[in-house]
């Protein structure tokens, strides 16, 4: 146990990082593009948020919440989304007061208890954005747009926008009745939570992963197939803004998305090939959920990306992700004099901005030759006794395989001159 992490979470290991770096830099750099900022809210909130906000009778809400008590019995839940904190901090820190629309976004660790595999954790992250206060149907596509920007910016391809609208509460009453209707002969063949659910909420057995579900609604009347006039006009102005910009989907009248807040626009980008965990990203409109958070009636719309699933999926097609980190220069030192000029030799190299890193473990001159090789530094300081003696260090150039004597004196700026002025700094 002590050495075992939990099942469904991941350590991402120093090798591992620079990619996450990339992403994480990426996706900021697009959210800047497009007007967004940050905000960052707690990983726990209280669980009656997420059991209005994301719905009773989903399957995040029934199965998948880590709930716990604190110490005061209240009863809290690690968020396993970023929508229902968002709308929480904008009508607690009363953001509406402030221009509207108000356009953020958040990135961080998400959690839900659901069986692990390949590209589904307990413990992921995600990038999302939440825009409060516009209905206009080019914010629709405009949201569709900066996802299938984002992934371009990171170099994938081969997605899929799938399409839907899930209509308002009229459409999704007339929706409940013929479902229902359609239903009635098969309920007690459907999984324990889904018959709970033929009262409560029919839509969401469409949304079920069992498998024998998934069969009795194969051919169940659909959402998107019953919008009303308002509903339908909407999704229309959708659809021609993603003509207009040229974002190519599919129209899934099947696509009911897991949460409940959802109405009108829903939308998922599926890449192919990454296994049974091909939702890279998805969203939609909310425009109810402010209202059933205790705010004014206020529309709302946003999507999230799965960051894990994104890397996933950016490994199967390939795509090179540069390091973002830059090497310096590895002093190699022998001896307690030669110690003691490098410590305050990378000091100095330090304040000027190069990464500096030498041996505290008294290595041999080979063994640290190595460390300085398998650290990919461009620069080596060599530093003897001999050459303290001297007043001098030995400087090599591992990419042009050379190597000078420097005095003392001069070495740091000779370092920074070069370093600055030569392409380790493009
Ligand atoms: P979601 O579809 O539940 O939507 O999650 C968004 C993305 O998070 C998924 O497309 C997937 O990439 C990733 N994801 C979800 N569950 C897991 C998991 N167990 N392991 C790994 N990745 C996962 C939402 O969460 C909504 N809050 C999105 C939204 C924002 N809608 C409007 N605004």
């Amino acid at each position: 146990m002590l050495t075992t992490k939990p099942r469904g979470t991941n350590d991402i290991l120093p090798e591992e990082v620079y990619k996450w770096q990339y992403l994480e830099d990426v996706v900021r750099k697009v959210a800047n593009l497009y007007g967004y900022k940050e905000i960052r809210t707690p990983v726990f909130e209280h669980t009656e948020l997420f059991r209005r906000g994301v719905g009773e009778t989903t399957d995040i809400v029934e199965k998948e919440m880590y709930t716990f008590q604190d110490k005061s019995e209240r009863s809290l839940t690690l968020r396993p989304e970023g929508t229902a904190s968002t709308v929480r901090a904008f009508l607690e820190d009363k953001l509406y007061a402030k221009h509207l629309p108000v356009k953020l976004y958040y990135m961080g660790a998400m959690f839900r208890y659901d069986r692990p595999q390949a590209g589904r954790y307990r413990q992921f992250h995600q990038f999302g954005v939440e825009v409060f206060g516009a209905i206009d149907p080019s914010l629709d596509a405009e949201i569709i747009a900066m996802a299938m920007d984002i992934y371009d910016h990171l170099g994938l391809e081969n997605l899929e926008v799938e399409l839907n609208s899930v209509g308002c509460p009229h459409c999704r009453n007339s929706h409940r009745e013929v479902l229902q209707e359609y239903l009635k002969e098969k309920v007690q063949d459907l999984c324990g939570t889904c018959q709970g659910r033929f009262n409560k909420n029919p839509l969401r057995i469409l949304d079920c992963k069992n498998g024998r579900c998934r069969d009795l609604v194969a051919d169940a009347p659909t959402i998107g197939d019953m919008l009303c006039d308002e509903c339908n006009k909407h999704f229309q102005k959708v659809k021609e803004y993603l003509d207009e910009m040229k974002i190519p989907y599919k129209l899934n009248p099947g696509l009911v998305r897991g949460l409940d807040y959802y109405t009108k626009t829903a939308f998922e980008i599926v890449a192919r090939g990454i296994g049974a965990q091909g939702s890279i990203g998805g969203g939609g409109r909310y425009d109810n959920l402010i209202e059933d958070c205790g705010g004014s009636s206020m529309p709302g719309i946003g999507f999230a990306l799965g960051l894990e699933r994104v890397l996933l999926t950016m490994e199967q097609q390939k795509v090179l992700i540069p390091r973002l980190e830059q090497m310096g220069v590895f002093i190699v030192t022998l001896g307690e004099a030669a110690q003691k000029v490098a410590a305050s030799m990378a000091q100095k190299l330090r304040k000027d901005g190069i990464t500096v890193e030498f041996d505290y473990m008294g290595r041999s001159l080979k063994a640290q030759l190595k460390s300085a090789n398998r650290g990919n530094f461009p620069y080596v300081v060599i530093l003897g006794e001999e050459e303290i003696k001297k007043g001098v260090a030995i400087l090599r150039k591992m990419e042009e395989s050379s190597q000078e004597e420097v005095a003392l004196q001069d070495i740091v700026s000779l370092i920074v001159k070069e370093y600055k002025g030569g392409k380790n700094n493009e």
